[in-house]
C-alpha cells in the first residue's frame, strides 16, 4: 500500500518547501496539465524536473495532457521514476509504454471515470501501473465517485487472472473517508491532494492514510 501525495494543492510559490513536508510519502504525484486535455493548466518538464532536484522521494507524473505520444518521455528525462500518461490522449500507448520503460521509468496508463479498462486487457503486461481516475481530472478538491468502485474491482481481477505485477492507483477525492472502500476494491496506490495539503500535519496524514488502507 503506498500513498502518493499530489501537491496540486500544495504551495506553488514555494513547491520545495512544501514537498518537504511529506518524507513519509512513497512518491510525490506531480499533476501537469495543458490547458487542452483539461481545462487547468500547471508545469512542465522544466518546473517537473526543479522539483525532483529538490527531493530524494521518487516524482510520479500524471500527464493531463494532448500529445502524450510526444511529450511524454521529456518527464523520464525530468527525473520522474514513473510516468502515466491518459490512454484518452494517447494514439500508441503500447509504443509509448515500451519507451518509458526503456528510457529507464516505470510506464503507467490512466483511465477517466467513464472510459472501459476491458480493451486494454491484454496490454496490461506492458504496463508498471493502471491509474484509474475517481473524478473527472482538471482540478484537487472534487468529490470521489463511488461509480469508479466496479472498475476497481473488475481491473483487480483482470489484473491477478493474468499474473502481472502491475499496480492499481486511484486519484481523485482520496481521502480518510475514502481510502479503504478503494483498497477493499483492489486498489494499491493512492493518490491524495487536499487530503494532505489541507491537514495541519501532512505527513501524519500520509501516515493515517497508509494506516487506513492496510486495515
Ligand atoms: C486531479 C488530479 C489529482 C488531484 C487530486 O485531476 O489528477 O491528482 O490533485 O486531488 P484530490 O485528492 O484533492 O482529489
Ligand atoms: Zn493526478
Amino acid at each position: 500500500m503506498q500513498i502518493t501525495p499530489s501537491i496540486l494543492n500544495a504551495d506553488f510559490a514555494a513547491l520545495g518547501a512544501e514537498v518537504a513536508r511529506i518524507p513519509s510519502a512513497d512518491w510525490i504525484h506531480v499533476d501537469v496539465m495543458d490547458n487542452h486535455f483539461v481545462p487547468n493548466l500547471t508545469f512542465g518538464p522544466t518546473m517537473v524536473e526543479a522539483i525532483a532536484r529538490s527531493t530524494s522521494v521518487p516524482l510520479d507524473a500524471h500527464l493531463m495532457i494532448e500529445n502524450a505520444d510526444r511529450e511524454a518521455p521529456a518527464y523520464v528525462e525530468a527525473g520522474c521514476g514513473s510516468v502515466t500518461f491518459h490512454v484518452e490522449a494517447t494514439k500508441a500507448p503500447v509504443r509509448l509504454a515500451r519507451e518509458i520503460r526503456a528510457k529507464g521509468a516505470r510506464a503507467s496508463m490512466a483511465l477517466k471515470p467513464a472510459t472501459p479498462i476491458e480493451p486494454y486487457e491484454d496490454m496490461l503486461a506492458e504496463l508498471d501501473m493502471v491509474l484509474l481516475m475517481t473524478v473527472e481530472p482538471g482540478f484537487g478538491g472534487q468529490k470521489f465517485l463511488d461509480l469508479v468502485l466496479p472498475k476497481i474491482r473488475r481491473a483487480r481481477a483482470m489484473m491477478d487472472k493474468a499474473g502481472v505485477e502491475t499496480w492499481l492507483q486511484v486519484d481523485g477525492g482520496v481521502s480518510l473517508e475514502t481510502i479503504e472502500r478503494c483498497a477493499e476494491a483492489g486498489a494499491d496506490v493512492f493518490v491524495a491532494g487536499s487530503a494532505v495539503y489541507s491537514a495541519d500535519d501532512p505527513d501524519a496524514m500520509v501516515n493515517a492514510l497508509r494506516d487506513k488502507a492496510v486495515s
